[in-house]
């Protein structure tokens, strides 16, 4: 018996709805951005960001479940991401999440958006080794988990300060490229070069799996500020670079340390920032030249999406996680909430 599993994700800026069976076959994918209405603010604006979901909900939910060819008795449970975003955007999927599991009488299961993400990798390789290790990173979050098992994670390493996605936003900004800024400087480096600036690469060198990429943004803003003053020219496309060079070398090589260090076989990445091309690029080049094994969604897997949040869901409804009606968000949650 098939399971199709409807997963809503309205954590940020992206409203976006999924239909997945049995945790692995992509039925539908519906996703509505929402950067156009805060590219001009040059970052998300939380206000705006509940605003434009409470116009997209429905219209994204009737596309995923009309082009998925599900009808209401054809679904076996709704899930949320419920914990882990901006709140007033959380709230309006649990609302209309909750509403469906109501009107269909199915379960309703929160999912922490993080661990949707992760299932983004289970959705690209079903048969995915556990014990492994997964580097997920977006605008939220940078992490290193330990994934013993589904539902169960040790977070090895995580951010200290400004998530990897972030980062990319911030320099962007600064820089005048725009927003999101991750896949601009993704794009513009391809005609830059990467060993242009010699940015820093914070706490590389560090035994710890933690990262911090907030001093990177002042490194970049002093350089560039005393290129101006002294009145040298550089190029933006060799700042793009250099600065994605660091970020993205600091990420492969704690990932690849991580997954030496628990002597696992697998590494999985994840979230927004693992669309970026050269770190889908040396992570492969890196970890596979060590042996391991690299598993990446595609792109539209890898950003915030339904189907990440459906497959988590079905995971959790066949260990019997599902949640109550008076499910209540929260803005920032442990890994381990709900699993
Ligand atoms: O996972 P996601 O869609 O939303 C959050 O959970 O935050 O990630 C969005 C983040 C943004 O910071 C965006 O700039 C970054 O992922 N991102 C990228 C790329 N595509 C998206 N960063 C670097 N290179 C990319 N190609
Ligand atoms: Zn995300």
């Amino acid at each position: 018996m098939t399971v199709r599993v409807l997963g809503i994700e309205t954590s940020c800026d992206e409203t976006a709805a999924g239909v997945v069976a049995d945790g692995r076959l992509v039925l539908s994918n519906i996703v509505s951005s929402q950067a156009s209405f805060h590219e001009r603010f040059g970052g998300v604006v939380p206000e705006v960001a509940a605003r434009k979901h409470v116009e997209m909900i429905t219209l994204v939910l009737r596309e995923a479940l009309d082009s998925a060819k599900v009808g209401p008795g054809d679904l076996d449970a709704v899930a949320v991401s419920a914990w882990h975003g901006l709140f007033g955007a959380l709230i309006m999927g649990v609302a209309a999440a909750k509403a469906l599991a109501l009107a269909y009488r199915v379960p309703l299961i929160g999912v922490h958006h993080v661990e949707g993400h992760m299932y983004a990798n289970v959705i690209a390789e079903p048969d995915i080794d556990f014990p492994h290790v997964c580097l997920t990173a977006s605008g939220g979050h940078t992490m290193i988990v330990y994934v013993r098992n589904h539902g169960d994670y040790q977070v090895l390493g995580e951010t200290r300060d400004d998530a990897a996605g972030e980062s990319f936003d911030k320099i962007a900004k600064f820089l005048g490229l725009g927003f999101p800024g991750g896949p601009l400087i993704d794009r513009l480096s391809k005609a830059g070069d990467s060993r242009a600036f010699a940015f820093p690469r914070p706490m590389i060198r560090d035994e710890s799996l933690d990262f911090s990429f907030s001093g990177l943004k002042t490194a970049v803003t002093n350089t560039l500020k005393q290129y101006l003053a002294e009145g040298q020219q550089f190029s933006t496309a060799d700042v793009a670079a250099s600065v994605q060079e660091a970020i993205v070398e600091v990420l492969v090589k704690k990932a690849v340390f991580a997954a030496r260090r628990r002597g696992v076989s697998t590494i999985a990445v994840t979230g927004g920032v693992a669309a970026n091309t050269r770190l889908r690029h040396l992570i492969r080049e890196v970890a596979e030249m060590e042996g391991f094994r690299v598993v990446i969604p595609p792109n539209a897997l890898c950003t915030d999406n339904g189907a990440m949040i459906a497959a988590a869901g079905f995971h959790k409804l066949i260990r019997g996680k599902t949640s109550g009606l008076d499910l209540a968000p929260l803005a920032s949650a442990p890994l381990s909430e709900g699993s």
